[in-house]
């Protein structure tokens, strides 16, 4: 196995040092290498962790495979993503998510860990099989039903005993869908002025405040996808103050666009949930700095041009987001890289229960990082991207920061900026 000097590093932001990676781990000291790398004016991360990814197979290889986006991951600075359940068929059974499973392992760029359905077929009816899932090779111990919400709050109830017994955790695609029938954006000023029907702040609101106090009656642990509103922070902040196990996820579109882009009817940035007020980005921004948001998850989510460039009612919602993730991120929190890695590893692997990410870069660590070049500059080139799918919402937008090399338990999986293989 080949061993790496970084030399000049600056770990989390700190003076100049060398790191060893050797054997696959963070080695003492500095010494001889086969390679070494001058790192000078680089930052040295820990691998980031990404909660909701959507990686479309089984069913749409034509938008993405595992493989396509873990090499995505890998060349946004990931070592680690949750493959959501929304795949087709869905990932409702041991035998799907272990497909997926190995279908990450194969590929070997990024560890990829599936995530299972809390219903069957994510039809809101029946609970999946929920143990057969925990107790696979596939090691599930996340569960979403995520594109749908788990509306039914018997079901959810259930859901979150039952996920008790091994720690899980159910993530909730907080959307009540009675009241976001139709909907196209967000509901507010600019929906009124495009005439097209809204999606209500409340509709994500109303399923939290439920949740959370579905969370604390039965003692169990709730993830909430891709918070967007201020209300939101709300109701999570005073469910944290009470103590409930509850923690919550932003996406980095979430923390810098806003509905006054639906203006230009350009599906590409429609979402779901979809872009909010600048008052709902400035909340979200406050929220993840002071942690009452935990993390940031890409929502990742490729789609084939036929479902995107067509006309705004008929597009799929979702932007591609992992190679673009730290980048906006940086533009948005500035360089706070202690903030980042505990909001883009650390948090995340701990709230997985992922042993081997998120960990310090110090000796006897897995050597799981990545290398970022703060004061780089990169203009967004859909054609660039190593995803399948093209729809990015920052196409012409110069954003900070280039992720130079990121490697995975040792091997580099991303060097000089391109993916090794
Ligand atoms: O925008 C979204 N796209 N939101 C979701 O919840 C699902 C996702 C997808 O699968 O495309
Ligand atoms: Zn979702």
């Amino acid at each position: 196995m080949t061993s790496y000097l970084l030399k000049g590093v600056s770990v989390l932001g700190g003076s100049p040092t060398d790191l060893l990676i050797k054997d696959g781990v963070i080695a003492s000291g500095g010494g001889k290498a086969d390679e070494t790398i001058d790192a000078t004016g680089l930052v040295a991360l820990p691998g980031l962790v990404d909660l909701h990814t959507h990686l479309r197979e089984p069913g749409r290889e034509d938008a993405e495979t595992v493989e396509t986006g873990s090499r995505a991951a890998a060349l946004g600075g990931y070592t680690a993503v949750f493959a959501m359940a929304n795949t087709s068929p869905v990932a409702d059974t041991a035998g799907v998510v272990e497909q997926v499973w190995r279908l990450g392992r194969e590929a070997g760029l990024v560890d990829v860990q599936p995530i299972g359905a809390v219903t069957v077929g994510l039809a809101g009816k029946q609970m999946a099989e929920l143990g057969a899932m925990a107790t696979s090779a596939a090691n599930v111990r996340i569960f979403s039903d995520d594109g749908h919400c788990v509306a039914d709050p018997r079901l959810m109830r259930r859901a979150l005993e039952y996920v008790k017994a091994f720690d899980g955790i159910i993530a909730q695609h907080a959307e009540e869908p009675r009241l976001t029938e139709g909907a196209q954006m967000h509901e507010g000023e600019v929906s009124t002025r495009l005439g097209l029907t809204g999606w209500p702040a409340v509709a994500e609101e109303a399923i939290i405040a439920r949740d959370v106090l579905l969370a604390e009656h039965v003692g169990s642990r709730l993830h909430v996808c891709h918070v967007s509103t201020a209300g939101s922070v709300e109701v999570l902040r005073q469910a944290k103050a009470r103590g409930v196990r509850v923690t919550a996820e932003v996406t980095p579109h979430h923390l810098l666009l806003t509905d006054e882009l639906a203006a230009s009817y350009d599906p590409v940035y429609k979402v779901n949930p979809p872009l909010r007020t600048g008052k709902d980005v400035e909340a979200l921004r406050q929220a993840l700095i002071e942690g009452v948001i935990d993390i940031v998850a890409t929502d990742h989510a490729p789609h084939a041009v036929e479902d995107k460039e067509c006309e705004w009612a008929y597009a799929r919602p979702g932007m591609v987001g992992l190679e673009t993730a730290l980048p906006v991120v940086l533009s948005v929190l500035g360089e706070q890289w202690e903030l980042i890695a505990e909001r883009m590893s650390r948090a995340p692997a701990r709230i997985a229960g992922l042993t081997g990410h998120g960990t310090d870069l110090s000796p006897g660590s897995p050597a799981n990082l990545t290398l970022v070049d703060p004061a780089a500059r990169r203009v967004v080139d859909p054609a660039e991207l190593a995803s399948r799918s093209r729809n990015t919402p920052y196409a012409g937008t110069t954003l900070p920061g280039r992720i130079v090399a990121t490697f995975l338990r040792g091997e580099p999986t991303v060097l000089d900026g391109k993916a090794v293989k």
